[in-house]
């Protein structure tokens, strides 16, 4: 038998709703396994700032590094101020465990409907890279408030941070039947950061004769996402065109309900994190409207990440069955998590 050690961080507006659900078939997918999950769940989020001020102490991340995976439902309320949840706890959770891979699959369920009226068959992965980028914080603003206001944001890119994300990417290219790699940037202006993504692919390629390279310039690639998105198969990116691009992506492909992340320290000097990409909604919290289909994605994500393969594989199965066979009224947050799990089961 083995334990894994779960943190749980349910969040804020619907995250611990879905999260709910994505637990539940967590566990009936385990049930019977040998593998039992240990869970401890985290107040972080906007209740907790509230009450105490804090977003996430040394403390709380001393106790999250104590455990193999990490499931957060979401982050974020009206009610904080904008930038001090996001910077303060979820993106310190990126850094600080030094998520390097922010692992977004595109995937079109066959009885998704897609506003593409003709989308063909997209299966594709985003790898943006999670630590770095204009993400880090590396800004500052002067005369705020002025009309002479100047604000500053600098996009970090170091040779060993893209070096490693795009390793990633290629492993995983080549894991996969098409074998393309799309390298997504805008070189022909950002030429100091888009120069290193150019020559650390073309290098890193080298090692890799069986992936095929492309290149797409971001603005393009939205194009591609909504007219051609067959197109694409491993994307790398940095973190803010891939935070962009895979909201697009998830629209193309059913909608953010359905999409779910990773976000990954492959290396193992800390446990990852699953999230879908979806925020808090607070406008549905409450409402049993919230779909937890990506959650539960998510915990295929983890579960693979986990050297769970069959069980990974039964989840996303689940997802696609339920998915192929959805049909009459909506239904509501805990009647899909139901009907996830009732398919795993067993
Ligand atoms: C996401 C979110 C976050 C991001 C925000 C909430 C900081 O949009 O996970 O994509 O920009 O990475
Ligand atoms: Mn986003």
């Amino acid at each position: 038998t083995r334990t894994i050690d779960l943190a749980v961080i349910p969040g804020d507006g619907i995250g611990p709703e879905v999260v709910a659900e994505g637990l539940k078939v967590l566990d009936t997918v385990l049930a019977g396994s040998g593998v039992t999950v240990n869970r401890t769940e985290l107040d972080l989020g906007a209740s907790r700032w509230h009450a105490t001020g804090e977003t996430l102490t040394d403390a709380d991340l001393a106790t999250i590094r104590e455990h193999d995976a990490i499931l957060l439902g979401a982050i974020g309320d009206p009610g904080v101020p904008s930038g001090v949840l996001e910077r303060g706890l979820l993106l310190k959770l990126r850094f600080e465990l030094d998520h390097y891979v922010n692992l977004r699959p595109s995937r079109l369920f066959p009885g998704v409907a897609s506003p593409l009226a003709e989308p063909g068959e997209v299966d594709f992965v985003v790898v943006r890279e999670g630590t770095e980028g204009p993400y880090v914080g590396n800004g500052g603003a002067i005369r705020v408030g002025t009309p002479h206001e100047v604000a500053n944001e600098v996009s970090v890119n170091t040779a060993y941070g893209v070096e490693r994300v795009v390793r990633d990417a290629f492993a995983r290219a080549q894991a996969r039947p098409r074998r393309k790699l799309t390298l997504v940037h805008k070189h022909n202006v950002l030429v100091h950061a888009g120069h290193l993504w150019r020559r650390t692919v073309e290098a890193v390629g080298a090692e890799y004769p069986e992936v095929s390279v492309d290149y797409t310039h971001v603005d393009a690639a939205t194009i591609y996402l909504v007219t051609d998105p067959g197109r694409f198969d491993v994307v790398v990116t940095d973190n803010l065109f891939g935070d962009i691009i895979t909201d697009l992506a998830a629209a193309v492909t059913g909608g953010i309900g359905l999409a779910a992340s990773g976000n990954v320290n492959p290396d193992r000097t800390a446990p990852s994190m699953f999230e879908p990409v979806h925020g808090s909604a607070p406008d549905i919290a409450g409402t049993g409207k919230a779909d937890p289909t990506a959650t539960v994605l998510s915990v295929a994500l983890l579960l693979e990440h986990l050297g769970l393969a069959e069980e990974a594989e039964r989840v996303s199965s689940a997802v696609a069955a339920d998915i192929a066979e959805r049909g009459g009224g909506p239904r509501s947050t805990t009647e899909v998590g139901d009907a996830l799990a009732a398919r795993v089961s067993g």
